[in-house]
């Protein structure tokens, strides 16, 4: 059968230095395709060049057959190629149908935006996806599992015959997770073609139908999903040996058990405007306390409280050093407490700064050194993480636009670790990382909270919460409904404690 996609020998260089070198990639009319590798393998950069972003250097791409020389990725969209980026490019001032709809609006007979046939075609593909919500509010007042349904949603309405998805679940739960896979069905049912990137290994399994493994900008193999394993495509990615892996014991990190100091943060009975009603955790020196629950539960909205980032209508925090607790985010960072956000591109990064001003951004008023800026020490603080954390670039100094997803995130985590917080709230702190990766960062995590760290871990994914937490605190709807202790952690308690206490909520 002829290939819908197929690209060969793709080259490109981001001044002078080689992104994609001899990148490969056959895609099957109706196939879920995966591509995977490390973060900065090249896969984005790869996507990019399919969809018109970025222009490539050398290299062949056809598609249906015939050789396609897209300029924009609108031209792309015109010729059925759908893409939802990694970092979501939607405008959130705009409401859900005009971000739905941006750029084919359905029109009058008078060539006017037809408001009320946008909405409710909007409304309906929502639904489709299980999404009922109101569609004439602005995108950015829903939570980012929501807007990047959206985004799939507007991919898939533009009756795309190859839909791109660059790490659509990072942000997404179980439920979602499910509701997004009924969807990539969906388009395979429909003999639409789908190109997944993914760095949950699992999920491809599920999903997926081969994978096209790129490792340092070069596709290196190609497997049928149902004849390999996830420690093979790990093994594919790093250019091992599988045994080599297995030994390595690259997916297991030790639990905690730990004897623990004093406290660190006492937050009662938070209630804030955003959701919260009655939320206590207690963190103290030395240990990893977990905060569990579905999307929308308060997790988040817990840990801006604590940061001082919402205000509270009720309860208090107050940590060892400051038993009234904050009333702004500065405060917070000067009183020993970092937060990384979950929403990198909104909160986190500043995308024209270089990597290291992204790096020091917090950190800078304590290199002041009698009114000037010690750089030699904020080079070498820099320096010192890009090789901890394994942060690949070409530059200190590039914009830290141009990395790759991953790095991106390491960097906001290495911006947090520089400060040496006594307390540590990380929002899905390896969102968007690489298995390696995703190891790397969970035993520095471990290092700091044996150094006496405190942290507060907020993940969607049950294994990383498992496997990292002292103890696990489980809300719902805003409230805080019981307490995981260690030993008796499990991925089964966890689900258990999530369920009961929905079953309670309904009852
Ligand atoms: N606009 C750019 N300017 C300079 N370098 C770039 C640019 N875009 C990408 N790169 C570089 O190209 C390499 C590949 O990046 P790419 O984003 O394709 O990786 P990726 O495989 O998608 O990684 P991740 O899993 O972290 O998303 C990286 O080294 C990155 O820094
Ligand atoms: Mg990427």
């Amino acid at each position: 059968m002829q290939p819908l996609l197929k690209m060969q020998g793709i080259h490109k260089s981001f001044a002078g230095v080689a992104a994609l070198t001899s990148a490969e990639l056959e895609i099957a009319p109706g196939e879920v395709h995966a591509v995977i590798g490390q973060n900065g393998a090249g896969k984005s950069t790869l996507i990019k060049i399919l969809t018109g972003v970025y222009r490539k250097d050398s290299g062949e791409v056809a598609f249906d057959g015939r050789p396609l020389h897209v300029q924009s990725p609108r031209e792309a969209q015109d010729n059925g190629i759908s893409t939802i980026y990694q970092e979501l490019s939607l405008v959130p001032l705009r409401s859900v149908t005009e971000n739905v709809i941006m750029g084919y609006e359905p029109r009058t007979a008078l060539g006017l935006i037809d408001w009320t046939s946008a909405h409710a075609r909007t409304r309906e593909i929502l639904a489709g996806f299980g999404i009922n919500i109101d569609v004439t509010q602005a995108l950015g007042s829903y939570s980012t599992a929501i807007q990047q349904l959206t985004a799939i949603a507007r991919a898939v309405s533009l009756n795309a015959r190859l839909v791109i998805m660059d790490e659509p679940t990072s942000s997404l739960d179980d439920r979602e997770v499910e509701t997004l896979f009924g969807v990539v069905r969906g388009l395979k049912a429909r003999g639409v073609s789908v190109i997944y990137i993914s760095h949950f290994l699992d999920e491809l399994f599920q999903i997926c139908d081969r994978a096209t493994i790129m490792r340092d900008g070069q596709t290196v193999a190609v497997r049928e999903i149902a004849d390999t394993t996830k420690l093979g495509l790990i093994a594919d990615m790093l250019g091992r040996d599988p045994e080599e892996i297995a030994a390595a014991g690259m997916t297991e990190l030790g639990g905690g058990q730990r004897e623990t100091g004093e406290v660190l943060l006492e937050a009662t009975n938070l209630h804030t405007d955003r959701m919260l009603r009655d939320v206590s955790v207690t963190v103290h020196k030395g240990e990893i306390v977990g905060l569990g629950g579905l999307l929308g539960s308060g997790r988040t909205e817990a840990a801006r409280a604590i940061f001082a980032m919402d205000r509270l209508r009720g309860g208090t925090v107050s940590t060892h050093l400051h038993p009234e607790g904050f009333s702004n985010p500065a405060e917070a960072i000067r009183g020993g407490v970092g937060f990384l956000t979950e929403d990198r591109k909104a909160e986190g990064i500043v995308p024209d700064m270089s990597v290291r001003e992204n790096l020091t951004l917090a950190l800078l008023p304590r290199l002041v050194r009698r009114g000037t800026i010690d750089r030699v020490r904020e080079e070498e603080i820099v320096k010192k993480f890009v090789d901890a954390l394994g942060i690949k670039l070409a530059s200190i100094e590039q914009p830290i636009r141009e990395l790759s997803g991953g790095n991106q995130q390491k960097v906001l985590l290495a911006r947090w670790l520089a400060l040496e917080p006594d307390l540590l709230i990380l929002d899905e702190p390896t969102r968007g990382v690489d298995v390696g990766a995703k190891f790397e960062i969970q035993s520095i995590i471990q290092e700091y909270v044996e150094k006496g760290v405190g942290v507060l871990l907020i993940s969607s994914e049950f294994e990383e919460l498992v496997e990292g937490a002292d103890r696990i605190v489980v809300l719902q709807d805003g409230v805080s409904v019981t307490e995981l202790q260690n030993p008796g952690i499990t991925e089964q308690a966890l689900i258990g404690a999530i369920a009961q206490s929905h079953e309670r909520a309904t009852a």
